[in-house]
């Protein structure tokens, strides 16, 4: 029987080394939930890399073999590829480029080499794996030339592309110069999923503009293949946050937080370090909120979480030196013996404590610059049992074309966010029902299953299709 093979960059892991021994933590995020009836069942694998650099030919036996217990098969990159396909080419390349970012685009030969060469080292892991009438499914930026790879070895697969992150305009793809052989990579599956409409749109202008294919309704046409472009916003395990958040445990957590900051009010922000979301622009925002409200100070304090990410990357470490500046200044501006305005943490937290912030926090102010989905909006709704607390949500988040109860907000307009910030902080407690209670509805109707349901449904149904038109 066809099995289905899922792909991606990481694997659903932390690998750990302790004690001479390796440590696997499997990931709790919601993709790997979401994906986790498709390729825990039957032979079905998830192929990816493992998250570290091992070169010692019995660690990786061991690796393999433990992680052949979690029904995943390890990619290994060399120091060389992690430098050179992944902070170098997806990103120091494509992450800035599809984010809007052309300033930190780096064109390096050597890089885009390096891309090639790794999306080729997945592609034959995947061969040693699959038949050829599997289903394969790659995932995200760093694998876009994989799916051409995979149809010409593998003609009859079934092979999808999901991306995770925005897919930019024209003008900015024109910009990097291997973009025909981005697209052409791409264009090997036979279904390509995008968050938003923009986004397929804009694949779609692209292809149409770069490869020359021509597409009809969401259907390129490609020499003997259709290939299906459509959006698939991506959901949360919604009844996981819910669940957490009237849990003991949390509510716990939540009396022993609110001792230690009193009952002042909080606005929550959490982010990985990513100069995409737009940290020191909601600083400057909070910053003026301060200086022009005085009646504010001692009443109200940003939590602010920064997850570590890409850290050596350049312009990775220089971000995090301005918010380390920012929040040094705005604290030495206001603290006072008993008030700080920015408590600020560059670290992840657990679960159940996440799940406290959320519970807790009377704002939760997301505001990237550019965002795929941003799926920590959608966990600050979903933790909101009482139904209370407001949703600031940047437009430019794909998470805004659905939440379109939130305070829309253009995180370029420092006033726009200032005055929004003011409204959350003093909206009446209906109206802050209404709003969360229409946003839940949204985000318990799409969760992350439905997400994975509605996304095979139409691959099923493309395949058909295509075998439909192949037999004529
Ligand atoms: O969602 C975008 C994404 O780049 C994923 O592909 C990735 O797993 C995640 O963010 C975290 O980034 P990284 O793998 O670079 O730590």
């Amino acid at each position: 029987m066809a099995k289905t093979i899922i792909v991606s960059n990481r694997l659903p892991i932390s690998l750990r080394h302790r004690n001479g021994k390796f440590e696997f933590k499997p990931s709790a995020g919601g993709l790997a939930t979401g994906l986790g009836s498709i390729y825990k069942s039957g032979e079905n694998i998830w192929i990816g890399w493992p998250g570290n650099t091992i070169e010692d030919p019995e660690q990786r036996a061991e690796i393999i073999l433990e992680l052949h217990e979690l029904k995943m098969a390890p990619v290994f990159l060399s120091k060389e590829d992690v430098t050179k396909f992944y902070e170098g080419f997806s990103n120091e390349t494509l992450w800035p480029a599809f984010h809007y970012f052309t300033q930190y685009i780096e064109y390096n030969p050597d890089h885009w080499e390096s891309y090639r060469e790794v999306n080729r080292k997945f592609c034959d892991a995947i061969l040693k794996k699959a038949d050829p009438d599997d289903t394969i499914w790659v995932h995200d930026y760093q694998l876009l030339l994989l799916p051409q790879m995979l149809r010409e070895a593998l003609p009859n697969a079934t092979i999808a592309f999901f991306q995770h992150i925005p897919f930019p305009s024209y003008e900015i793809m024109r910009m990097i110069p291997w973009r025909q052989q981005l697209l052409e990579g791409v264009c090997g599956a036979d279904l390509i999923g995008f968050h938003t409409y923009d986004d397929m749109r804009h694949f779609l202008s692209a292809v149409g503009r770069i490869t020359g294919l021509s597409s009809e309704s969401g259907y390129i046409q490609a020499e003997n293949r259709i290939i299906n472009v459509d959006s698939f916003p991506m959901g949360i395990d919604y009844g996981k946050f819910v669940k957490q958040a009237k849990s003991k445990k949390t509510q716990n957590i939540v009396k022993n937080f609110r001792n230690q900051v009193g009952d002042q009010k909080l606005i929550l922000t959490i982010d990985r370090l990513d100069y995409s979301k737009g940290i020191p622009q909601r600083i400057h925002a909070f910053h003026d909120l301060l200086k022009d409200h005085k009646e504010l100070h001692g009443k109200v304090s940003m939590i602010m979480i920064v997850v570590p990410s890409r850290d050596k990357v350049k312009s990775y470490k220089e971000l995090r030196e301005e918010i380390d500046l920012l929040v040094g200044r705005i604290n030495a501006e206001y603290s006072t013996l008993n008030w700080v305005p920015v408590h600020y943490f560059y670290r992840s937290f657990p679960f159940e404590e996440l799940s406290a912030f959320y519970s807790m926090s009377d704002i939760a102010l997301v505001t990237p610059l550019r965002d795929g989905m941003n799926l920590v909006c959608k966990e600050y709704v979903a933790s909101r049992g009482d139904q209370g607390g407001v949703l600031i949500l940047s437009e430019m988040a794909g998470a805004s074309k659905e939440l379109r109860d939130a305070f829309l907000v253009n995180p370029n307009d420092r006033e726009g966010v200032k005055t929004a910030i003011h409204q959350g902080l003093t909206l009446d407690e209906s109206e802050q029902k209404t709003r969360m209670a229409s946003m839940q509805e949204v985000l318990q109707r799409y969760d992350i299953f439905q997400w994975v349901k509605v996304f095979m449904d139409r691959l099923e149904h493309v395949k058909s299709k295509q075998n439909e038109l192949t037999s004529k």
